[in-house]
């Protein structure tokens, strides 16, 4: 029987699996990782693992949601009842990214604000760490809350829990409806006062120019598929969630590839944007682009400020359009990571949607207030870190050897996929999962354990990264197993579909 909730329209799932695919990661790690990887050279190793790993990922993912019809742990007991664990370390890893995520939304959402008068003054940096985050003497000091990121964290969660709290067409894919369309917009004014600004040029051509000697190089084919993993929301259990409400009638393969396309494309359009931004820092400072180029929070909370304060006219819009933007796409991939654990939770204990998201969504917003504490920056750090590394990429490594050479499934998948689309998998694509995606993210996995046990990441004290880096990667695999021991409500059918009516 039929009874779960379902997209409206095929573009309503596009949509939501578009704007969880863009998020922070297309905006402020994009342009950097591509530029300190060949710049224009990099275009090649990111296709390549762009049509290696992640479009077959993601038909890999769309495939086990629709065939399988339930959140990533239903999905994975149906699949094998001996693999339902792996569902639940990824919504587990999932839970963890959403506590901190929103934090950076909220602070994203103080800075359009300060935008509009450059509350930042002459320097942005000592502001953003002393007088926004009031950052602590160090790792490890929570040191109080600071109301001006607590009460940001506390709106960014209404509003996605509200959302939530509507339903998948309702809630989820009236919320993508409006803000994918806004976040394209207003991104496409940004970039083109952007490409006309003085040093514009110079930065693109910093972006652009290729640095083929870079190629041979293994670092810069694992950022490559690092990048396509992390930016594609692979691996998080958020895209087999949302493909389970997929009708039964769809076109798996085609929708991969555009929400793949879609995804690189505006990915392409940030590193344009951003570097035509940061060539007219650089032209107004005197200095290289080089000189200027950064990533992540640095770029977002520093150098940006910067660069609004240094603008011709307009500071003030133009500020609250950028940061903006990143709300926009921030809230966007946060909608769809709480809806991994919302499901779960769901689909387990067969409770009713609201009781779902009101005790899933309510706990990761309770945790997160941690991040605004004095102390929160340090925390945000580690976890962001070691979950990335030792969250989603093992969790990514492990679904495919599962699936690739434990369970032998690929080939029933792929027909499973064949019969639902237009374009037909062929060898490749078993191939690339059996073999391509293993290999780079078991060289991956490998590289990153020697590296954050060679050195201390970021330098951090031992004692802290145990706790708050290695302890929460951690603490997410025994979740998983915390959450098998736990029996399926009775009415749930591991083999099909729950029998209950519709849950609403
Ligand atoms: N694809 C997202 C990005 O590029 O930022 C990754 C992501 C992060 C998705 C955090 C969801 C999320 F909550």
């Amino acid at each position: 029987m039929e009874n779960r909730q379902q997209w409206g329209t095929r573009a309503g799932f596009i949509l939501a699996a578009v704007g969880s695919a863009i998020g922070l990661g297309n905006i402020w790690r994009f342009p950097a990782v591509a530029y300190e990887n060949g710049g224009g050279a990099f275009f090649f190793p990111y296709l390549f693992a762009l049509l290696t790993a992640g479009i077959p990922l993601l038909i890999l993912e769309f495939t086990l949601g629709h065939k399988f019809r339930g959140s990533s742990p239903l999905t994975f007991a149906r699949f094998r009842r001996t693999s339902e664990w792996l569902g639940w370390w990824q919504v587990a890893i999932s839970f963890v990214i959403a506590t901190y995520y929103a934090a950076i939304i909220a602070w994203a959402s103080s800075y359009a604000f300060f935008s509009l008068k450059q509350s930042w003054g002459k320097d942005p940096e000592s502001f953003f760490f002393n007088d926004y985050l009031h950052i602590a003497g160090k790792p490890g000091e929570l040191g109080g809350f600071v109301p001006g990121v607590l009460i940001p964290i506390i709106i960014v969660w209404i509003v996605t829990l509200g959302v939530l709290l509507r339903g998948i067409k309702k809630g989820i894919e009236r919320a993508n409806r409006i803000m994918i369309p806004t976040l394209v917009a207003l991104f496409l004014v940004i970039v083109v006062r952007a490409l006309t600004l003085d040093g514009a040029a110079q930065g693109l051509e910093a972006f652009f120019k290729p640095n083929w000697s870079q190629i041979g190089n293994s670092k810069v084919w694992i950022a490559a598929y690092g990048q396509i993993f992390f930016s594609l929301s692979i691996g998080f259990a958020i895209m087999i969630t949302y493909s389970s409400y997929l009708p039964k009638k769809t076109d798996i393969t085609n929708n991969a590839f555009i929400t793949g396309f879609a995804n690189s494309g505006f990915e392409l359009l940030a590193g344009i944007g951003v570097f035509a931004a940061l060539g007219f820092m650089a032209a107004q400072q005197g200095v290289e682009v080089k000189d200027v180029v950064s990533s992540g929070i640095g770029l977002a909370f520093i150098v940006f400020p910067k660069i609004i304060s240094e603008f011709p006219a307009f500071n003030g819009l133009f500020g609250f359009a950028f940061f903006g933007c990143l709300v926009l796409a921030g809230l966007t991939s946060l909608i769809s990571i709480v809806e991994t654990f919302v499901a779960g939770v769901q689909d387990k204990f067969n409770v009713s949607r609201s009781k779902a998201v009101t005790v899933g969504g309510g706990l990761a917003a309770l945790i997160s207030i941690i991040f605004a504490t004095k102390g929160g920056l340090y925390l945000l750090d580690a976890a962001d870190n070691f979950i990335n590394q030792f969250g989603i990429v093992l969790a990514g490594l492990v679904e495919v050897v599962l699936v690739a050479w434990i369970a032998r499934e690929l080939k029933s998948l792929q027909n499973h996929a064949d019969s639902m689309s237009d374009i037909k998998l062929g060898a490749w694509w078993r191939f690339c999962l059996g073999v391509v995606t293993p290999a780079i993210l078991g060289y991956m996995t490998i590289q990153n354990f020697i590296s954050n046990t060679k050195s201390n990441y970021e330098g951090y004290p031992t004692q802290f990264l145990l706790f708050s880096g290695w302890g929460v990667a951690l603490l997410a695999l025994v979740l998983a197993f915390v959450f098998i021991a736990v029996k399926w409500h009775k009415s749930v059918d591991l083999k099909g579909d729950s029998k209950e009516g519709v849950r609403l």
